[in-house]
């Protein structure tokens, strides 16, 4: 659409089928995405997009709202020009799963927009809808064929988060959608891969020889993964009291960062090396009994409070909350893997709503040297080894060490060897989403989850799940809104004589 100024290749041409188009998705991020793309010259010459709306709706309409959505969610300066090219490319399609002669209609209208856009067939289908959707629309594109790949064309499924509430219906999605198609056609989204930050864990771990020979329980105590928000449940009260803070974001974002630290080494960069390293990772996680999964976890729902000009309210008292919700809005859990390179290391993970900060890390705690030769010294304070990769507000990595403090007297004091994108690059902000989408386009699945993955990671939570739901209210523990969670979460560490790592004044 217009100059590419990378080398990026641009995809094979083809038609960009949005399921939900008229929801927030389509506009907040996929819509922007597609604009970012097209900015790049990133978009193939013969391309359409078609918005499927179950009401329907006229062109001009559907087009006038993206845009909209697009001036307030784009991530750059709108090119009304390059906007306006990529829009007249959409087309409104009105369909509805439950009415399948509206499916029958869409595919011969997509036959026609095909032929006319010089697409050549190949399709993707991106759903962009509420998760009770994903089926029924799966089976109606099975039953029409429109996802059938023939005479050399691609066809392709994109399904966004949630994949399943638990394990049961994770497995009963995956089986549904691979009664129509194959894995290598289905992109299971998580836009956690879409951060710049956390696709380069795999690159600094598997670019760099000198990490890899101390990536073990040999030199390394534990690992934290914290996935810390300032934002309370908002405007979302429904969708989050039936999810709860572990459903939302421990399965999928925190077990994304999670397999990338902890994998084995793949033995090439492809879709299928890499993605068997990280489903067998999850699988390694070590299935906890209820005790255990009681003793290892710590929930807390946060209380009202006042956090600089915004007033949070009671989490029990947002709009579609039950007033005696046992939903948490912070979980804490300490898991094991069993192999070689991870027994006795344990993995605490955290993650929790209106806090006090944003932030997101993965701070990987060295062992200390193991004989003390200073301790006859005035050693002002031994400052821990963390290799800390920031995602969240600091894109980087940080490397924390001891150091002699400059004078006459042997004193020791810590500091951080810092590396920040900001200073390196100059890259265009993004949504996250046009490298995934990109991605699908081009027919990469390395950033996409595999069913076996999925699975794995709710077969790693289900015990706390099951042993959560059983327990009631019975073990929630309360939070101030603006705070840095409950009370139990320092003790979960504290107990193992570890505690949570403290946010420096240059983070
Ligand atoms: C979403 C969750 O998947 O991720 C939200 O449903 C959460 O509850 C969001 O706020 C966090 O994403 P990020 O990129 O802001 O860390």
């Amino acid at each position: 659409m217009t100059d590419n100024p990378s080398n990026e290749k641009k995809p094979d041409p083809c038609a960009f089928v949005i399921f939900g188009a008229t929801g927030d998705l389509a506009h907040r991020l996929v819509i922007p995405s597609l604009y970012n793309l097209a900015a790049n010259g990133l978009l193939p010459d013969n391309f359409c997009v078609v918005g499927v709306a179950r009401n329907g709706m006229p062109n001009d309409e559907l087009r006038e709202s993206l845009l909209k959505g697009l001036r307030q969610f784009a991530t750059r300066k709108v090119d009304e020009a390059i906007a306006k090219r990529l829009l007249e490319c959409l087309t409104c399609i009105e369909a509805d799963p439950s009415d399948p002669a509206s499916f029958d209609r869409m595919r011969a209208q997509i036959d026609k927009l095909e032929a006319a856009r010089k697409t050549g067939g190949n399709r993707l289908f991106y759903l962009a809808t509420p998760p009770n959707a994903f089926a029924p629309i799966a089976r109606e594109l099975g039953r029409t064929g429109l996802l059938v790949e023939e005479n050399g064309a691609w066809r392709r499924l994109v399904v966004e988060k949630p994949f399943g509430t638990d394990l049961a219906s994770a497995r009963a999605l995956n089986a549904e959608l691979l009664k129509i198609a194959e894995e290598h056609q289905i992109y299971r989204i998580d836009h956690y891969l879409g951060k710049e930050t956390v696709q380069n864990i795999l690159v600094l771990r598997f670019a760099n020889g000198m990490f890899e020979p101390i990536w073990n329980r040999n030199h390394i105590d534990h690992i934290q993964i914290t996935v810390d928000e300032k934002i309370g449940v908002g405007r979302r009260g429904s969708f989050y009291d039936a999810t709860g803070a572990l459903r939302d974001m421990v399965p999928n974002h925190l077990f994304q960062l999670l397999s990338l630290v902890a994998m084995e080494p793949p033995s090439r960069f492809d879709a299928f090396a890499v993605r068997s390293e990280k489903a067998d990772v999850l699988a390694a996680i070590q299935t906890q009994s209820e005790q255990e999964a009681l003793e290892n976890s710590v929930r807390g729902q946060y209380l009202g409070n006042r956090i600089g000009d915004t007033e949070i309210e009671d989490y029990r008292k947002t709009e579609n909350v039950s007033p005696d919700s046992a939903t948490e809005t912070y979980a804490a859990l300490k898991l094991t893997i069993d192999n070689w390179r991870w027994a006795g290391v344990p993995f605490y993970l955290r993650t929790g709503k209106a806090l006090g900060v944003k932030r997101t890390e993965v701070a990987i705690k060295f062992k200390e040297a193991p004989f003390t030769m200073f301790s006859c010294t005035a050693v002002d304070r031994l400052s821990q080894n963390y290799l800390v990769v920031g995602v969240e507000p600091t894109e980087g990595i940080t490397l924390q060490f001891n150091t002699k403090v400059p004078g006459p007297a042997v004193t020791i004091d810590g500091v951080e060897m810092k590396f920040r994108y900001k200073d390196y690059f100059k890259a265009e902000p993004s949504t996250g989403y046009e490298t995934l989408i990109y991605d699908c386009m081009i027919g990469d699945n390395i950033l996409f989850q595999r069913a076996d993955s999925v699975e794995a990671g709710w077969q790693a939570v289900q015990p706390f799940l099951d042993a959560w739901k059983k327990a009631g209210a019975k073990g929630l523990e309360t939070y101030q809104a603006g705070s840095e969670g409950p009370a139990g979460a320092e003790e979960l560490l504290k107990r193992d004589g570890r505690s949570w790592r403290k946010l420096g004044p240059n983070d």
